[in-house]
């Protein structure tokens, strides 16, 4: 409730509207866009932090997640994660093997979002990088390279903890990103840019 609060007061600024004037509209798979608007935003909570991603006329899909064990990683690997995926996830040291699979679960989720795909995109379809030190990339979509090579997979820089991406179907874009500690500071500078 309090990350749709502050996006209403994010977009509303953003569009010199008041907050609750915002219409939204709805994809097929449920993802929310802002009617008659060429403002496109995409949104993900993890626990106590929200991201709320901005662009104009471009598609945008935003993911985090909070860092966290999961043994089962493996599993979720090999039924959701494409094959060369998982084999570069098991040639991951156990010590890096969380984070790399939070590197590319919020990597392909982010490419999810930005086509507003849902549950109907097939994750197996499509590759990211998660080795360390690689940098976020779409390796290829379909098994065309070329396709993937349009699109621009971005780290985002976040509180420690935890990790997100985002996507957009574009290149050579400049990502700025802008931090509030809490919805009061969200708020405030708001109100004073
Ligand atoms: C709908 C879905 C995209 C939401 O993702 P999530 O990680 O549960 O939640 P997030 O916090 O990242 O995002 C939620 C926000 O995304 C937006 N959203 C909802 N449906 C969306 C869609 N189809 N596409 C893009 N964004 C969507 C909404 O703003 C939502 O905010 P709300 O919860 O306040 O309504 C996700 O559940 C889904 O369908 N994923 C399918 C792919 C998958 O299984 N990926 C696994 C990763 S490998």
């Amino acid at each position: 409730m309090l990350a749709r609060g502050l996006l209403r007061a994010i977009l509303g600024a953003h569009l010199g509207l008041e907050p609750g004037a915002i219409r939204f509209v709805y994809g097929p798979q449920g993802k929310p866009a802002i009617a008659d608007s060429p403002l496109r935003f995409n949104l993900s909570h993890s626990e106590d932090l929200a991201v709320c991603a901005l662009g104009r006329d471009l598609e945008l899909g935003v993911d985090v997640e909070r860092l966290r064990p999961v043994p089962e990683a493996e599993s979720i690997a090999r039924r959701y994660f494409c094959p060369a995926e998982c084999a570069d996830l098991l040639a991951v040291s156990p010590s890096a093997r969380t984070q790399a699979f939070f590197h590319c679960w919020t990597r392909k989720e982010a490419y999810v979002k930005a086509l507003g795909g849902g549950l109907s995109v097939a994750l197996d379809g499509f590759q990211v990088t998660l080795r360390p030190g690689e940098a976020a990339r779409l390796v290829h979509l379909d098994g065309q390279p070329d396709h993937a090579a349009e699109w621009s997979l971005e780290d985002l820089p976040l509180a420690s903890g935890f990790v997100g991406a985002l996507a957009v179907p574009a290149r050579g874009l400049t990502l700025r990103t802008w931090h509030a500690q809490n919805a009061q500071d969200c708020l405030r500078q708001l109100c004073n840019p």
